[in-house]
């Protein structure tokens, strides 16, 4: 990846975007609330694709569509269809079995199948996401919806039967909270709202969710399958400025729980909106700035491997990126060489083009941020190690490997969520350890290197600093069965296909003490199935 690639990269003309990743302009109309697609007359926010087209007079253009600016009053009226279908608890939805719950949910997965390409196609060009890395988001968020239907019954099958301790008989369930509001990132825009919007739904809370600012169109295409495969209101859609329509919905105090994932600063914003703080059940995946310690005996070329896909994944956007590379004095000169080669050989341009992981930025004024970051990391001593390291042509941005950094710079400590690489050379261990301890942050961290001991040491240090300790590997949520969570500013409650499910739900019981009315009462409600709850079906 050289200076002079980026005059050739990246943006193209019409006529060379390949017929199938064409796209038309795509303006949507209509919101979901109370089980109706309402068409919108008001005012449109313009959608500007991080991808630049090149027009024949030399200028660009990047708008692709718009979506509904909806009012404080379109999030009152989300806001009522959302209560109306909890109903206090009451509700179709909240009052219904888990098995009937499960069949709405399957009808749900099965709807969204056919609408792969389409999505596909809209990430691309909403967030500038790679094709491979595209298809993946939709495919696992699929898997993710089966996986949550499995453990929701192995959770069930538990449930499904009576506990006697010191003569009580009780059954405990699960049960849902209430009206959830959901609010995803714009990186994995379909896929992690879904792993708060999916697990809260099937556990019979009813929903309100907005999509992040980039992002919202890609979710038009699910608008439908929402609307006929949940009875009316349980799924409600918002859309615009999140002053105009999230603070009333907090403000009302009528959330009963926020599932966000974004940054801390607005999230503490959300919460103190809140009439009743004590109520509200929060939901939180926030920043992280993930350190990669490399120690100096480390199989340098699969640390190089692991730190290269850790940091420059989806060009730096993941919440488990590497944000901070610490390698041993004694190799960094070797880890250095070896990086900057394996990042000279990635290619940058548009979403579509084969082995593209370079690809353009979907946050406005991001290239001038990093620019910004680079620019005082210089300053203050850095080099930019790679070729062509820094360039950017409007939101294409080719990664910059600094080196060496210290903590006089921004990137030490900002959460750069691009493709800026940072890397601190150390002699000394504490320093790394001592970084993740002050770090406000305590999501991951990534410790490469061969002695038992040494290793060991490192390890159970940092289990007390944040929430996995990745070996010999980059930093990653996956696989969505293990825990995905973060202390400090990284995150509040825990995220798993089957943690997801209890942070939804509160466990709740019926108990009786154990005398022979009370057993023929229980006996006859469960023989004749009087009672959703008090039930010992057996889910297959
Ligand atoms: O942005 C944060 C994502 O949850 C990261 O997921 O590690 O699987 O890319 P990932």
């Amino acid at each position: 990846m050289t200076s002079k690639s980026i005059d050739q990269l990246c943006f193209r003309e019409p006529s060379e975007i390949p017929e199938e990743f064409q796209f038309e302009t795509f303006n949507q109309t209509k919101y979901l609330i109370g089980g109706v697609l309402h068409q919108w007359d008001g005012p449109f926010q313009e959608v500007i694709s991080p991808i630049c087209i090149k027009k024949p007079d030399g200028t660009i253009d990047r708008k692709i569509g718009s979506y509904p600016l909806l009012t404080k009053d379109e999030a009152h009226l989300a806001l009522e269809a959302a209560a109306k279908a909890y109903a206090k608890g009451s509700g179709k939805w909240p009052a219904m079995t888990v098995r009937e719950r499960i069949k709405h949910v399957e009808a749900f997965v099965e709807s969204m199948k056919p609408k792969r390409a389409e999505i596909v196609r809209l990430l691309m060009w909403e967030i500038g996401k790679s094709l491979p890395d595209s298809e993946k988001e939709f495919d696992r968020t699929v898997e993710y919806i089966v996986d949550t239907i499995e453990a929701l019954k192995v959770i069930d099958r538990t449930s499904s039967r009576f506990e006697i301790v010191s003569g009580i008989a009780a059954q405990v369930r699960r049960a849902p909270l209430g009206v959830t509001l959901c609010m995803g990132p714009f990186n994995y825009p379909l896929n992690e709202t879904f792993t708060t919007l999916i697990p809260a739904l099937i556990m019979g809370n009813t929903i309100i969710f907005k999509p992040p600012k980039s992002g919202v169109l890609l979710h038009e295409p699910l608008l439908e399958a929402f609307r006929d495969s949940f009875p009316e209101g349980v799924v409600n859609t918002v859309y615009g400025d999140g002053q105009t329509v999230i603070q009333p919905l907090m403000e009302s105090g009528k959330i009963d729980v926020l599932a966000f994932i974004g940054s801390s600063k607005v999230a503490g914003i959300l919460k103190k909106q809140h009439p009743f703080p004590h109520r509200l059940r929060c939901v939180l995946g926030l920043e992280a700035k993930n350190a990669g310690i490399v120690l100096g005996d480390t199989d340098i070329d699969l640390a190089v491997k692991e730190c290269l896909a850790g940091a420059l994944s989806f060009n730096g956007q993941r919440c488990t990126a590497l944000k901070i590379l610490f390698i041993h004095k004694s190799i960094a000169k070797r880890f250095l060489e070896l990086f900057c080669q394996s990042v000279e050989q990635l290619s940058a341009g548009m979403p579509w083009e084969q082995n593209a992981t370079i690809t353009p930025l979907p946050e406005p004024g991001k290239a001038e941020y990093l620019d910004s970051l680079v620019k005082d990391a210089i300053e203050n001593g850095a080099t930019i190690f790679n070729k062509g390291g820094g360039d950017f042509v409007e939101s294409l941005f080719l990664p910059a490997i600094l080196y060496p950094v210290n903590s006089s710079m921004r990137v030490y400590r900002e959460e750069q969520f691009g493709p800026v690489v940072p890397i601190v050379p150390f002699d000394d261990i504490e320093e790394p350890i001592q970084y993740v301890v002050n770090s406000p942050y305590g999501q991951q961290v990534s410790i490469f290197g061969r002695d038992p001991v040494t290793m060991a040491k490192i390890i159970d240090q940092m289990v007390n600093q944040v929430c996995r300790v990745n070996v010999n590997s980059q930093c990653q949520r996956g696989p969505d069965s293990f825990p995905f969570t973060g202390r400090k500013d990284s995150a509040e409650g825990t995220l798993s296909v089957s943690d997801a499910l209890k942070v939804f739900s509160i466990r709740t019981l019926v108990a009786a003490k154990l005398n022979s009315s009370n057993k023929e009462l229980l006996t006859r409600i469960t023989r004749d199935g009087n009672s959703t709850f008090l039930s010992t079906d057996f889910l297959f």
